[in-house]
């Protein structure tokens, strides 16, 4: 009896810890630089605002739960119609809605385009029943950046179009790893969408992350003069890809 009452003020004490921490101490990590124009102040604001309320993050695509932000999906899709990729790979699945979100728009943007999807845990039987999924999807189980993985991608992307979206483990040098092992993939005038730059303060911080995706393109970026941002990919103004659209200009 004593433990179980230990166990349920445990569990409170988490959850009012956990609230607070999204309600209070986030929002204030995230404050914004004294020195940003007003206009930046209200983007980073509402930013924050979207990021931490759970309501507006709570995205899916045909049933399918997803952890994309409209806007840049809005703008993936001008991407994909803009250079008709013959497959979209994707490093992090999740439960397969945006690799669902990919097949249904590349569909459009190329009617022999496919997704490759690839992450560490099988959790997309979801996914799987939709029939855009069936025709167009094929989900690798395996870390992105395993030897044997990139090369499996690399055999059947041989010689095609190809755009990467990365949007798996959120680590410096975990996305800059994807980077390099992905950026041969991709011929000029195709995008890498690097995923959640907004995280360690661009502008938002959520708990437990040190630098990512962030710096991993500020690291690739200063040894690789074949991609450039395409700064026009972040015109929506709220963008949880700052710095992320890469374009490969040669
Ligand atoms: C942010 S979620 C992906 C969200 C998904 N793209 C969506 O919008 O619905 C990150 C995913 O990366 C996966 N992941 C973590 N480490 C990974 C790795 N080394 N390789 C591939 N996937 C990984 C996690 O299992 C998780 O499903």
């Amino acid at each position: 009896m004593r433990n179980a009452l230990s166990a349920i003020a445990l569990t409170v004490l988490v959850v009012i810890a956990t609230s607070l921490y999204f309600t209070t101490v986030a929002p204030w990590l995230s404050k914004p630089k004294p020195s940003a124009p007003p206009e930046q102040v209200t983007v980073d604001e509402f930013q924050r605002l979207w990021y931490f309320n759970r309501n507006a993050s709570r995205t899916s695509w045909m049933g399918v739960p997803t952890q994309q932000n409209p806007m840049d999906v809005w703008i993936t899709q001008e991407i994909m119609f803009d250079t008709k990729p013959d497959f979209v790979v994707e490093c992090g699945s999740y439960m397969g809605g945006s690799a669902a979100v990919w097949a249904t728009l590349l569909a459009q943007a190329n009617p022999a385009g496919r997704v490759i999807s690839i992450d560490v845990l099988d959790r997309m039987d979801e996914a799987r029943k939709l029939p855009i999924v069936k025709e167009r999807v094929e989900f690798l189980i395996g870390s992105s950046t395993d030897s044997a993985i990139v090369a499996e991608v690399a055999r059947r992307v041989s010689g095609k179009k190809v755009m990467v979206i990365l949007d798996s483990l959120h680590t410096e040098e975990h996305v800059l790893d994807e980077l390099r092992s992905y950026s041969p993939l991709v011929r000029e005038g195709q995008y890498i969408e690097v995923q959640d730059t907004n995280i360690n303060g661009h502008p938002v911080r959520p708990p437990g992350f040190g630098p990512g995706p962030y710096e991993a393109v500020q690291d690739f970026l200063a040894g690789n003069k074949a991609f450039v941002v395409d700064r026009d990919r972040e015109r929506l103004i709220l963008t949880f890809c700052p710095s992320g659209f890469l374009k490969r200009v040669r």
